[in-house]
């Protein structure tokens, strides 16, 4: 969706909408709205929405009235985006192709306008290139929100969060391709075509580079798909000079059967959402590079297929580590960690960076544990931990602190190498984060997110349509600009 600025209403547009919060109904307006919205207990809770019919200089118009909650509290810029994902999602297939948002005498400064907008747009994003079928109601008609006496400022603040917007998109589309159109060569191409001629650079690993450079947990899981593994790294450079780079690693497997240790068949269509980490590690550098972040910042992504096949890894197999640690692998299903572990160390040899944090769907435990309102934060270094979660917060892509401890490490000491890929049954994810943490590099601060309950919904939310939700960008961009720039 488009979002454009005017100081009227433009008069071939049929909706507007005001912002309104709570008890704070704005003035001039009808009769029909203000007595119609009491009429049916319009209260401007976030979420709440009344519209009416009136007539203007003889012109029918739709006049919607979206709640924004409390004017102040924790949870005001969340309202004000859900104020506009309202709009947007009353809208979006009703037929009206454009609509305009009044913020005349809304009292919103311009970064509260901006974040409105931002839940508008958000809001409208859809995938449905492969409905041929859709009927004509059930199709996306709009296509442009223009902004009305935005206030002063608004703009300029809108620049940066359309940024965030492209690289939610962008997610987004990568997280809801099925996995016969995103797999580790055109998860590569996509995004050289996306970050052509923005100023980052790109570096692509093939399957021979890795070799070479030893990465056989990565490329065993690998071994058993016809799609060949990528390592790709995003680099952008507009911090301060010489200064250390902050890595993001997103573990991308774009399809993740299990291997030979299969997954049952229910459900396992899931599963194209499996490199929801890299998705994520993606958007954010293009929200970072589009909106110019003066940060060094870096995105490195684990891309592989997880198939069974005569070549496919086997349980207990033992596989080399690029850091040397052998890894025997108790479970093909647990497959992220290992592409995970030489990604992590790949990343921390080829950069050394001030810090580090990895995104994955890494464990079904994590699910079981949150649910679908925090991702799990697992960190070595309280500082990097209280930063992702206040981004966590300011964002709206939440994440909540789970233990690290020797205790947990020891479930997973192997018999016969140096550390396998499955602890018992209990505590799953914290084995998991445990695995990885034998990866990273002493003093090194690191911080893994497992986001496996968080990247995909099965039904609507805040400002996401069911579906691919790109959990992680703003979390990512939002750690980027609170704690990296200025
Ligand atoms: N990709 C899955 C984790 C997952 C499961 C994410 C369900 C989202 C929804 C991961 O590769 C996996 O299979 N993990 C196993 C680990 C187990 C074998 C130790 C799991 O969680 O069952
Ligand atoms: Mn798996
Ligand atoms: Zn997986």
């Amino acid at each position: 969706m488009q979002i454009q600025f005017s100081d009227a209403v433009p008069a071939d547009l049929r909706v507007v909408g005001h912002v309104v919060s709570k008890d704070t109904m704005p003035a001039g307006l009808e009769p029909a709205i203000t007595e119609g919205a009491e009429a049916a207990r319009f209260k401007g809770r976030p979420g709440q929405l009344f519209e009416a019919f009136v007539t203007r200089d003889g012109k029918l118009l739709r006049l919607a009235l979206s709640g924004a909650g409390d004017a102040t509290g924790d949870d005001r810029s969340a309202n004000l985006e859900k104020a506009g994902a309202t709009l947007t999602a009353k809208y979006l297939c009703s037929g009206e192709t454009a609509l305009a948002v009044d913020f005349s005498g809304s009292g919103l400064t311009a970064e509260q306008a901006a974040a409105v907008l931002l839940g508008l747009r958000l809001r409208s994003w859809r995938h449905d290139i492969y409905r041929t079928k859709l009927a004509d109601e059930k199709k996306v008609s709009l296509v442009k929100a223009v902004a009305v006496n935005a206030p002063e400022g608004t703009e300029a603040a809108w620049a940066v969060n359309d940024a965030i917007a492209q690289g939610v998109e962008f997610t987004r589309m990568l997280v809801a391709e099925p996995a016969n159109k995103v797999f580790p060569v055109s998860f590569v191409e996509l995004c050289q075509e996306k970050f052509a001629g923005t100023g980052a650079q790109l570096t692509v690993l093939d399957e021979d580079e890795m070799a070479k450079l030893g990465m056989g947990a990565l490329l065993g899981v690998g071994q058993g798909s016809r799609q060949p593994s990528r390592l790709l790294a995003i680099r952008w450079n507009n911090g301060p000079k010489g200064g250390k780079p902050t890595v993001f690693v997103g573990k991308g497997v774009t399809f993740d059967t299990g291997g030979i240790s299969l997954k049952p068949g229910a459900g396992m269509e899931d599963m194209k959402w499996d490199m929801g980490g890299a998705g994520a590690v993606a958007g954010a550098m293009l929200s970072i590079v589009k909106r110019k972040a003066a940060a060094n910042v870096i995105g490195v992504v684990g891309l592989v297929e997880n198939m069974p096949d005569g070549n496919a890894q086997r349980p207990g197999d033992v596989v080399t580590s690029m850091s040397g640690q052998t890894i025997e692998v108790i479970n093909t299903d647990a497959e992220g960690r290992l592409v995970l572990c030489d990604a992590l160390h790949w990343a921390q040899e080829e950069y050394d960076p001030a810090q580090i944090v990895d995104f994955a769907t890494l464990t079904g435990a994590m699910i079981i544990s949150l649910g679908h309102e925090h991702g799990g934060l697992f960190a070595n270094d309280d500082k990097l931990a209280d930063q992702l979660l206040g981004a966590g917060k300011g964002s709206g892509d939440k994440l909540w602190r789970m233990p690290l401890g020797p205790a947990y490490d020891k479930l997973i000491d192997s018999p016969i190498a140096d550390i396998k890929n499955v602890g018992p049954r209990y505590a799953g994810s914290i084995t998991a984060a445990q695995f990885l943490q034998r990866f990273i590099r002493k003093g090194t601060p690191w911080a893994h997110c497992d986001i496996a309950g968080m990247v995909w919904a099965d039904k609507p939310g805040a400002t996401w349509d069911k579906g691919a939700t790109g959990y992680g960008v703003r979390l990512i961009d939002r750690f980027v600009s609170d704690n990296l720039e200025g």
